[in-house]
């Protein structure tokens, strides 16, 4: 069967794309759609054509594959223009998602109708591209700028009846879509309705070409976030050209934008990503039929930072969540603090009030533990204490359903032992989210050593259910995330006794991308958090030890590494910790020195990667890119630099090698000695990247 096809119902045509599984428009449904409308153009007896398209979407975008590969006419551009030249009406009959350029197709349609669940809009600047097929162009002159930019910023795509009231679509249709838009286009034939081509409007375009001051203020409202990000500066280039120059010049220009961005590094990145994100969920080892055991309710245990987070996230998935404390006045601040959280997101437009009671209907506070015997998933978020870990285990082992998931959300601690304290290990295992848990997207799942593989499955089905990115790893102390972290936590601080200040370590990591670097990260979660933890384990930290001694525990207590002013988040550097600083440089004999921003970036990124190499050698992420989608999502790396593994390969390993092994006879530390996978890759010439591609070649 072709992937388009041409069908006539009287004097309508309907064109329909059917390329399984989101009819990407790849190179053959771009081939189809111009034989199909040239044959619908040259038939004197098709009145109108209406696109539509087989399976649970619209076209949900460019296939991203192809961006890899030289541009193969015709390029979607010409389907477009080859469709707005036929001089007969076209409706794009829109469900599911139209997306990307089959949004941009739709732009190229007279008219657009769409079922109520339909939802439309330009992610490409989410690849680091823009739209390149009209996009910015068409959507500008017909909903008005100040609508299209932010759409084309955010790649957020917007719901059917928002459409409508921008004028992005002309209907919404209820009952089956195809019928309804053939229809819809009798009814233009039969009264003669003008044939709007979008590229003419220009009415919407006159406010801002009046004012075009009014134009650059939108502009850097919209992008106030994209610090670094290539793709948005030219998308609104892009949309300015819509003020300024002839559609067919800005559409030249457009074009060319679109491939330097296709070709340059941060969009690779951003596709590669992309890509390992979808592969994280999949497990080597674990049947993708495997069943995920039924959940229809969960329970969290613990109502502090993390259980309050995670029930919410239940919440805004629909999901029904008892939250457990173990008194009142545990549970009632808990529960406030869920009402808070809501009731500021009503506050800034971000969810209705009648959302934010409904999500908070579906949060039951207990102080009673019987309660888990209701429950599919159990989240445990308890203080991370051992004991305590596994008492709570014990007694859920005796109320939790025989099916229950049991999961923890501990840190640092040994899943297995936890799952020991249970007759059930195999129903147990970790859910380590990230804290704000309902804003933060990573979900780290931890298989223990006998977690069965539906509970994996049902982990990793519930993370995605709730909006979180799942990525499997295996038991360790701090697993991927923290272990990571760990590294780059302690070169941090070796700076500081050699010369460097707080400011001047973040301030480099965040010119390299990072929205906050490790002492501004360390004041926000709290250093006396770190200092418990710390002093369990025996360990030290020279400086952060001092601050906790001093009291000075971050945001929370106003003074840390940095000065907060009452009521502020902005750290402002405090003279008394430089001289803390250095007079602990001097204790120590150290005569300080200038420490320049490569170095600060090279000390804090490559033990980083180090560990990263033995965490893989170790099996406790089964691929690079599981490691670079949990710096991305979880811990703020820039997605423009696609994470610590991909950043590697692109510096070199050998070069990383050397600096290692610098860094490892500076310090006299042998965890900076490059790890032997590292170094191997380095000796062959090859990158992280070759792990995988050599798993996928044939065995010899
Ligand atoms: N805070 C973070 O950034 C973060 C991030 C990821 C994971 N974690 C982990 O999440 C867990 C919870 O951390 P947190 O920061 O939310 O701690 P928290 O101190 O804010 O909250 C713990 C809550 O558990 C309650 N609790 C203690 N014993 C209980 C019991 N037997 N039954 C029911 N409730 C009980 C306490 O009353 C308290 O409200 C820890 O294991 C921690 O390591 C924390």
């Amino acid at each position: 069967m072709s992937v388009v096809e041409l069908c006539r119902e009287d004097e309508i045509a309907v064109v329909l794309v059917d390329n399984p599984p989101v009819n990407a428009l790849k190179h053959e449904v771009r081939v189809g759609l111009m034989d199909a409308f040239s044959q619908a153009r040259d038939d004197s007896a098709v009145a109108a054509i209406v696109l539509a398209c087989a399976g649970r979407t619209f076209i949900a975008g460019a296939d991203i594959t192809e961006f890899d590969k030289p541009p193969k006419a015709p390029h979607l551009s010409e389907v477009i223009a080859l469709m707005e030249s036929i001089g007969k009406p076209i409706v794009a009959a829109i469900h599911g998602t139209a997306l990307g350029g089959g949004f941009e197709i739709a732009l190229g349609c007279h008219f657009r109708v769409a079922a109520p669940g339909a939802r439309v809009g330009l992610p490409e600047i989410k690849l680091g591209l823009l739209p390149g097929a009209g996009g910015t162009q068409r959507l500008p002159r017909l909903i008005g700028v100040e609508k299209a930019l932010p759409m084309i910023l955010s790649g957020d795509p917007i719901p059917a009846k928002a459409a409508l009231q921008y004028g992005a679509i002309d209907s919404i249709l209820e009952g089956e879509l195809t019928p309804a838009a053939v229809e819809f286009a009798r009814r233009v034939v039969r009264e003669k309705w003008p044939l709007r081509r979008v590229r003419d409007l220009d009415e919407k375009l006159a406010p801002m070409r009046e004012d075009p001051a009014k134009f650059d203020e939108l502009a850097a409202s919209s992008s106030k976030r994209t610090r670094g990000l290539h793709a948005p500066a030219a998308a609104i280039e892009a949309v300015r050209w819509s003020l300024q120059v002839p559609f067919d010049e800005a559409e030249r220009r457009v074009r060319s934008a679109f491939q330097e961005l296709r070709q340059g590094e941060q969009s690779k990145a951003q596709r590669y990503i992309f890509f390992a994100e979808r592969e994280a969920a999949k497990v080597p080892d674990v049947s993708p039929a495997t069943r995920p055991r039924e959940v229809a309710r969960a329970a969290v245990i613990g109502a502090g930072t993390m259980g309050g987070g995670i029930a919410m996230s239940f919440a805004n998935a629909g999901i029904p969540v008892s939250l457990i404390e173990t008194g009142q006045e545990p549970l009632a601040r808990g529960l406030d603090t869920i009402a808070k959280n809501y009731r500021n997101t009503v506050k800034r437009g971000g969810l209705a009030a009648d959302e934010m009671e409904r999500r908070l209907g579906l949060i039951a506070g207990s102080t009673e533990f019987e309660r888990v015997a209701e429950a599919d998933i159990v989240v445990e978020a308890v203080f991370e204490e051992m004991e305590l870990k596994k008492r709570v285990f014990g007694e859920l082992d005796r109320i939790a359903k025989p099916n229950a998931v049991l999961a923890t959300n501990t840190s640092y601690l040994d899943v297995d032992a936890i799952g020991q304290s249970t007759k059930r290990p195999q129903s147990v295992l970790g859910m380590h989210f990230f804290s704000p848990a309902n804003v933060m997207r990573l979900l780290e799942v931890v298989r223990g050593e006998q977690t069965a593989p539906d509970v994996l499955a049902t982990a990793i089905g519930i993370g995605r259910r709730i909006g979180k990115v799942p990525v499997v790893v295996g038991v360790c102390h701090g697993f991927v995330g923290n272990r990571m972290l760990r590294a780059r936590s302690i070169e941090a601080e070796r700076m500081l006794l050699e010369g460097a200040l707080p400011q001047e370590v973040d301030g480099a990591i965040v010119e390299f991308g990072f929205p906050m670097g490790p002492f501004a990260m360390g004041d926000l979660a709290g250093l006396d958090v770190s200092w418990r933890m710390r002093k369990a384990q025996g360990l030290k930290s020279e400086i952060a030890d001092q601050l906790c001694e001093a009291g000075r525990f971050g945001q929370k207590t106003g003074k840390g590494f940095y000065l907060y002013e009452a009521g502020s988040r902005t750290p402002r550097p405090d003279p008394d910790v430089e001289n803390l600083i250095v007079e602990t440089s001097a204790r120590h004999g150290v005569a300080r020195r200038p420490i320049d921003k490569q170095e600060i970036v090279e000390r804090l990124i490559y033990p980083m990667i180090n560990e990263g190499a033995r965490i893989l050698e170790e099996g406790i992420a089964a691929r690079p890119s599981d490691i670079d989608v949990i710096w991305i999502y979880g811990y703020g790396w820039p997605v423009w630099r696609g994470g610590p593994m991909f950043y590697a390969d692109r510096v070199g390993l050998a070069s990383i090698r050397d600096r290692l092994g610098e860094m490892a006879a500076h310090s006299k530390d042998e965890r900076l000695e490059p790890a032997p996978m590292l170094a191997r890759l380095a000796d062959d010439r090859r990158g992280f990247a070759s792990l995988v591609e050599s798993k996928k070649a044939p065995r010899q």
